[in-house]
């Protein structure tokens, strides 16, 4: 695994840079093997970076978006058009606006009334899509990632027995304390990915950051700890106040 950390003064330099890696990582992969896999972040903060993606006249013009498919790296147990749902967000925010035919993308089917179902179902796209024998991984081409304040990511919680599957490549869990119910990409499956970019942005992820990049190994209480590519490469992208808390040799 390589792993590098880039600290970007301002959050619209920093998705300028995510942009930029997306299409360089879509191309890559395109030229490589003819067609670009991708598992979407949730939450709020790759909102600016689909928009941007999106944008006719944008970083992505011209990115082979006829040869990419869609994944998500979570979703919450809610409906395609519930405010709450990820794809809802990055349909919203991007695919619509992109020349992408419903067979390039490959949602999580949150509507589905057991959560558990909804991770079997998924699990089975996956393996159809990537045409997996049992006991074989997909290999995500790019997996984009958030950081939760408490050290999550997808939705591998602190604490969760999610942390610790190494058999499914997708199960149902719950967020803490809250009790709603979560589909997630499990950790095999996250560190399978060929590139694996964190996107973390604002103080409030301070303490989160330099916890899980620079603090003593104790992913049961730092989820994002667990993501390690072991074929791949780790790709940090934090906006200064994201960073403010690690020590300097990492910057
Ligand atoms: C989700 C994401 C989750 C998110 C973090 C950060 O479904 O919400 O998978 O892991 O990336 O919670 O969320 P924000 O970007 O909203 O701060």
């Amino acid at each position: 695994m390589t792993s590098v950390v880039r600290i970007f003064d301002t959050p619209d330099e920093l998705f300028d840079a995510a942009a930029a890696l997306f299409v360089r990582t879509a191309r890559g992969a395109v030229d490589a093997a003819g067609s670009f896999a991708v598992a979407l972040a949730g939450g709020s903060t790759p909102m600016r970076l689909y928009a941007r993606l999106a944008a006719p006249d944008g970083p992505a013009a011209g990115a082979p978006w006829a040869r990419t498919h869609f994944f998500w790296g979570d979703e919450r147990h809610v409906p395609p058009d519930h405010p709450e749902s990820n794809y809802g967000m990055a349909f919203e925010a991007m695919l619509r606006h992109l020349p992408v035919a419903s067979p390039q993308v490959h949602r999580i089917k949150g509507e589905l009334p057991d959560a558990d179902a909804a991770a079997a179902d998924y699990e089975q796209e996956l393996r159809r899509c990537f045409t997996l024998a049992s006991g074989r991984w997909p290999r995500l081409d790019l997996v984009l990632l958030g950081l939760g304040a408490d050290g999550h990511t997808a939705s591998l919680f602190p604490g969760t027995p999610a942390l610790d599957e190494h058999a499914r490549l997708a199960v149902a869990t719950t967020v803490p304390n809250v009790g709603a119910a979560r589909i997630t990409l499990t950790a095999p499956v996250l560190n399978g990915a060929a590139r694996v970019v964190f996107l973390v942005e604002g103080t409030g992820k301070a303490d989160a950051v330099a916890a899980v990049l620079q603090g003593p190994q104790e992913p049961d209480r730092w989820p994002a700890q667990l993501i390690q590519p072991k074929d791949g490469e780790l790709v940090w992208l934090l906006d200064a106040a994201a960073a403010g808390k690690l020590s300097h040799p990492m910057l």
